[in-house]
């Protein structure tokens, strides 16, 4: 295996951060290419659980280059506290954390925008994280953003940040009475950030390409998950970036056909945060036992995770758009418990049975699962280390996802610790 790109299949949260601090060992180059600190990786090695935004998962293996692609939305500030934060811990990241200079900022006035559009929903609400990444995109494809290379350009910087405001006042004050905050204070707080991460920032479409020419291995890394693509998922509750395969030649400016094997990340069970469609989820005290059992609250805002079954025809959307090579099942010893299992293998509308996921989202949403129910396996599997020990009742609970999709399953998670990984 050479280059290798993972995506979460599911709503985001899949256990995306802790599968690539495991295959990392194996690549020399870790790459994200879209979102921004919306997304929340956690990786746990030995007893210490370390939280990721925006730096890429392969951080803790310390001969590893990581690669904060052009993709991406960043927030100075934020960056720098993870930076410190690492650093803190004994991490060296000097030399092999790569910032791109084309990424562009989330501003304080993406911030207000953010949370005051979601206030102003109401009930219609999206449940963003309020990281201000959708008007930071909004900007992005309006022409009228801010990059990070921006940053080393005082007069250019000072330019746009006061032609943004001018509409972004307005806005503000006209829409939800809030002011902005002044240029100078922006300009002076951000010209200071670019002086903080200067030695990161580099053009890391140059950089992918020449770790590329001299043989180096790649591991891409997306955040969020296929039903949350902008294109691809729930819309409008999706994010506001590509976390689907279409994402990684835009974010990182490498050809998909240089790309070999992408591994879709999917849980034993299905999550959501936020607001949007989820057939499968469970209102019950089962979702409550689900949510408690597999610690469903929110690695970036702390919010409870809406709990469900596993949902195999929204699987199957995820693993056309992207084409999985194969799958990564994780948190099955969540699921230890319980006597029965159950896996929706399409939905019913009116009396209709649909298979494939649907678009439409007034359809989407009275779409009720159909259920095929399979034993539990009653028995603790985290300490296992062979997949051939794994209990046949899990096993066949696996089988039956690999032969619904239609995709094998490769890779295992029953733990959240690094070593608590099954090759299959
Ligand atoms: P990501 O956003 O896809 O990286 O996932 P998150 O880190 O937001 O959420 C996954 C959570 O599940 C984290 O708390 C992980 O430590 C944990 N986790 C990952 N894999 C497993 C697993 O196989 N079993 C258990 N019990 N926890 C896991
Ligand atoms: P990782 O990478 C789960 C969800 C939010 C909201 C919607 C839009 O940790 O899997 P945004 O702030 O992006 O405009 O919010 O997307 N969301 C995530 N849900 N995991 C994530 O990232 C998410 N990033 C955004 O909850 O529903
Ligand atoms: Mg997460």
């Amino acid at each position: 295996m050479s280059h290798l790109v993972i995506i979460g299949a599911q709503w985001g949260d899949e256990g995306k951060g802790k599968i690539i601090d495991h295959l990392a060992k194996d690549f020399d180059v870790v790459a994200r290419y879209q979102g921004g600190h919306n997304a929340g990786h956690t990786v746990k090695i030995g007893d210490k659980t370390r939280f990721l935004h925006f730096i890429p998962s392969g951080i803790f293996r310390p001969d590893k280059i990581c690669i904060i692609g052009n993709g991406m939305v960043i927030d100075p500030g934020e960056l720098i506290k993870e930076i410190n934060t690492i650093k803190a811990d004994g991490i060296d990241v000097g030399g092999r954390l790569l910032v791109s200079s084309n990424a562009h900022l989330i501003m304080p006035y993406h911030y207000l925008l953010d949370s005051s559009k979601e206030q102003d929903l109401g009930e219609k609400n999206i449940g963003t994280t309020k990281r201000g990444i959708g008007p930071a995109y909004a900007d992005k494809m309006r022409r009228i953003g801010i990059r990070i290379c921006d940053l080393y350009e005082k007069e250019r910087l000072r330019s746009l940040i006061e032609e943004n405001l001018k509409e972004k006042r307005l806005t503000l004050k006209k829409l939800y009475g809030l002011n902005c905050p002044e240029a100078k204070k922006i300009e002076k707080e951000y010209l200071d950030y670019g002086k903080k991460i200067e030695p990161f920032v580099t053009d890391t479409t140059l950089a992918v390409r020449k770790y590329y020419e001299e043989g180096k291995k790649f591991l891409l890394e997306g955040a969020q998950g296929s039903m949350l693509d902008i294109d691809h998922g729930t819309y409008p509750f999706v994010t506001s970036s590509s976390p689907c395969i279409g994402g990684v030649g835009t974010g990182l400016g490498i050809s998909p056909r240089k790309l070999d094997k992408i591994l879709g990340i999917a849980k034993a069970y299905c999550t959501r945060v936020g607001s949007g469609p989820f057939p499968t989820e469970l209102f019950d005290e089962l979702g409550n036992q689900i949510r408690e059992q597999g610690k469903e609250f929110g690695t970036t805002t702390g919010r409870p995770r809406r709990c469900g079954w596993f949902d195999v025809v929204a699987l199957r959307h995820a693993i056309w758009v992207n084409g999985f090579t194969s799958l990564a099942i994780t948190k099955l010893d969540v699921l230890d418990d319980l006597d029965s299992l159950k896996i929706c293998v399409k939905y019913k509308n009116n009396g209709n049975a649909i298979e494939d996921f649907p678009t439409n989202l007034s359809l989407l949403e009275n779409c009720k699962p159909v259920y095929e129910t399979l034993p539990g396996w009653k028995k603790n599997i985290s300490g296992i280390k062979d997949y051939a020990q794994l209990p046949s009742n899990t096993k066949s609970y696996l089988k039956k996802i690999e032969t619904l999709s239609g995709t094998p399953i490769s890779l295992v998670s029953v733990g959240a610790e690094r070593g608590e990984t099954l090759v299959k």
